[in-house]
């Protein structure tokens, strides 16, 4: 049997090749929560890629949740303009007033709190709360279900295995450093672990892998016919 992936060694490998995006805090900096939040949402309908320019621009009309909120919403809107998906917008609006109003301009920490403000998810949720706040939250996105089902090989397909992939992330999550742990989880995906032809080679958890010990990291994680 495979020894367990540990956290330590992904971190490790994160602290060597970490890529520098425009919502990242910087090593030793303090994540702005305002910035997580909003590249969280762009980012669920535009690749990291396409939104980095977006995210600049739109940081440098609205610097703070205060300016967000203060905006008219149709500057919001045009300013939102090639993202596409409007509702978005909207509850990005919704939500800076919120949060400017109601909790005097300070994002809320905590999974439960986030999850109940307007336009965010539960993926959101973990992700502000994993990256701003340090707080120990699972974020489970499709390149984290890829790198989670090669890992333990597992055989349920999507969307079925969600929940058993769901679990088995939590289990890897660290206590120490999960939001610098969240985001290597992406990075492996984004980078090594990739859809076709993944770069096994280069990843910190090649020994631990159950896809790769059967040779079949390509086949997971398992879909149902469509
Ligand atoms: N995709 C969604 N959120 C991301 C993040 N914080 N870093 C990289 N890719 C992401």
């Amino acid at each position: 049997a495979l020894s367990e992936p540990g956290s330590s060694d992904l971190l490790a490998w994160y602290d060597c090749h970490r890529r520098r995006l425009p919502w990242r805090a910087l090593p030793g900096e303090i994540a702005d929560p305002y910035r997580v939040w909003l590249s969280e949402i762009m980012l669920q309908q535009t690749t990291v890629a396409a939104a980095g320019p977006y995210f600049l621009a739109f940081l440098q009309r609205f610097p703070d949740v205060f300016a967000l909120a203060d905006a008219p919403l149709d500057d919001v809107l045009r300013r939102w303009a090639g993202l596409g998906y409007y509702a978005r917008a909207r509850n990005l609006h919704a939500c800076a007033v919120v949060v400017a109003r109601e909790h005097g301009g300070v994002f809320p920490g905590t999974e439960a709190e986030l999850l109940a403000l307007p336009g965010i998810g539960p993926y959101t949720a973990a992700a502000v709360a994993a990256i701003a706040f340090d707080e120990p939250a699972t974020v489970v996105d499709g390149n984290v279900e890829r790198v989670v089902s090669r890992l333990f090989a597992v055989e349920e397909e999507l969307p079925r295995a969600r929940p058993r992939i769901r679990k088995l992330a939590a289990t890897l999550t660290p206590a120490r450093r999960p939001g610098d742990f969240a985001q290597a989880m992406m990075d492996l995906g984004a980078t090594i672990c990739t859809p076709r032809r993944p770069a096994c080679s280069l990843c910190p958890w090649n020994e631990n892998c159950e896809a790769r010990a059967e040779g079949l990291q390509e086949s997971f994680p398992r879909k149902a016919a469509k």
